[in-house]
């Protein structure tokens, strides 16, 4: 078998560079080693930035995303009862679209369905081979088979645990890290949003965070100590919790139900330089991770692919290799400048074990400085609603 690119993992980074290379008139294939209803069942992030967005339009598949995701022109903090909203629209004259990333993934994959673009879904023992030289190739089992896909660019879309990342020899690599001590137990409810907008609270017992799927389903989080297991957490405790860390008039409103699904993340910063090496390229949760307090890793991800699109599409289209050679230093840039947000975002609003009395007054300044700082909320505004390039 042979492809122009073969990219690992159909995650929402994996699909959309699919769907840019396919409208490009490149052909890829994409190997993933779960099912597709197994992707889909994976409750991720809901907030797209306007380069999102405008990404997924020029994908085509931007449609259902504009019928039924939420425009929201701010949102709100709240810091031990006090709330602050920021207002996206008169900060920066811009807005997010809140849509979840399993809509993101069901919608970029029934266009590659009817594109008939191959995909593997449930390809067992994946390994990327030769991308030092000219000839990279990608081999998997598939059906008790062996299969080997040659190919002239390996993407490496295959999120925080996959293959391609640890194929790189370790000296090649550079990682930086930061393992937060805590976590985030999130719930999914059917239930209507306690509020319009996203509410993201910092309280003495832990952050909170209301968001939401639609008029009628939410999503709910609170912070919890790094090793806390999800069977410990009855669906009234979290309620319970919840309620505890949001302002008693929002608390009153709250409605709550069964869960659809409950789980806990461990917050994590997490970047590997380069994104580069020979053919292989890494993109999205692959190369990155950012805390989820900035709602930025699907947008990372979303820029990481758009970059190396355009760069594929140079070197296929116009001969050029400048697009690719530029890609890690461009990408990294940006993803840098949402490492330090995203670290910001979580060191104003969780509760930090180790940092005692001092480190909550210095949160209290951070969060006094932004209630009384046009350019403070401003600057908030800018990274949260879309960071440039
Ligand atoms: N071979 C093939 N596929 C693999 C392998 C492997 N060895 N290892 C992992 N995968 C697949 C995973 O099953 C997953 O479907 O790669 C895909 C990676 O998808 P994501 O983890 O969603 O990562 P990405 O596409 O970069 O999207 C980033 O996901 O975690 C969130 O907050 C993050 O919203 C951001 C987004
Ligand atoms: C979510 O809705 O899942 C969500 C929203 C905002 C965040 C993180 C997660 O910052």
């Amino acid at each position: 078998m042979r492809t122009q690119v073969a990219i690992i993992g159909a995650g929402p980074a994996g699909l959309t560079l699919g769907q840019l290379l396919q409208q490009a008139g490149i052909e890829a294939v994409v190997i993933e080693q779960r099912s597709a209803d197994y992707v889909l069942s994976r409750i991720r992030a809901g907030v797209l930035e306007q380069g999102a967005v405008d990404l997924l339009d020029r994908a085509g598949i931007g449609a259902r995303m504009h019928a039924e995701g939420l425009v929201h022109e701010g949102i709100e903090l709240s810091f031990d009862g006090e709330h602050q909203r920021i207002d996206f629209a008169d900060l920066v004259g811009s807005n997010v679209m809140v849509y979840g990333q399993t809509e993101v993934t069901r919608d970029l994959m029934d266009a590659r369905k009817a594109s008939q673009a191959t995909t593997i879904y449930e390809a067992e023992e994946v390994t990327v081979l030769d991308f030092d030289g000219a000839r990279p190739k990608v081999r998997y089992r598939k059906n008790g088979g062996s299969i080997e896909l040659e190919c002239d660019f390996i993407a490496g879309c295959d999120g925080f645990h996959g293959v391609c990342r640890q194929s790189v020899p370790p000296g090649a690599l550079t990682t930086f890290e930061r393992v937060y001590p805590f976590g985030w137990l999130g719930i999914l409810a059917d239930q209507p949003p306690v509020a319009h907008e996203l509410i993201y609270a910092h309280h003495e017992r832990g952050f909170a965070l209301c968001s939401m799927r639609s008029p009628s389903r939410s999503r709910y989080y609170v912070q919890v100590a790094a090793g806390e297991k999800v069977e410990a957490w009855s669906d009234d405790a979290f309620w319970d919790e919840l309620r505890r860390r949001l302002n008693p008039e929002i608390a009153e409103q709250l409605l709550t139900g069964p869960s659809i699904e409950k789980s806990i993340a461990q917050l994590r910063s997490f970047v590997a330089e380069p994104l580069r090496f020979g053919s292989l390229f890494l993109a999205g949760d692959a190369a990155h991770i950012v805390p989820p307090t900035g709602a930025k890793g699907l947008n990372l991800a979303m820029s990481d692919v758009r970059m190396l699109a355009d760069a594929l599409i140079e070197h296929y289209v116009e001969h050029s290799a400048s697009g690719l050679d530029t890609y890690s230093a461009k990408a990294l840039q940006r993803i840098w400048k949402a490492e330090r947000f995203s670290w910001w975002m979580t060191s104003l609003l969780h509760t930090f074990p180790e940092t005692g009395a001092f480190g909550r007054r210095i949160q209290r300044a951070d969060f006094d400085y932004l209630c009384g700082s046009r350019a403070a909320q401003q600057s908030l505004a800018e990274n949260y609603t879309g960071l440039p390039d």
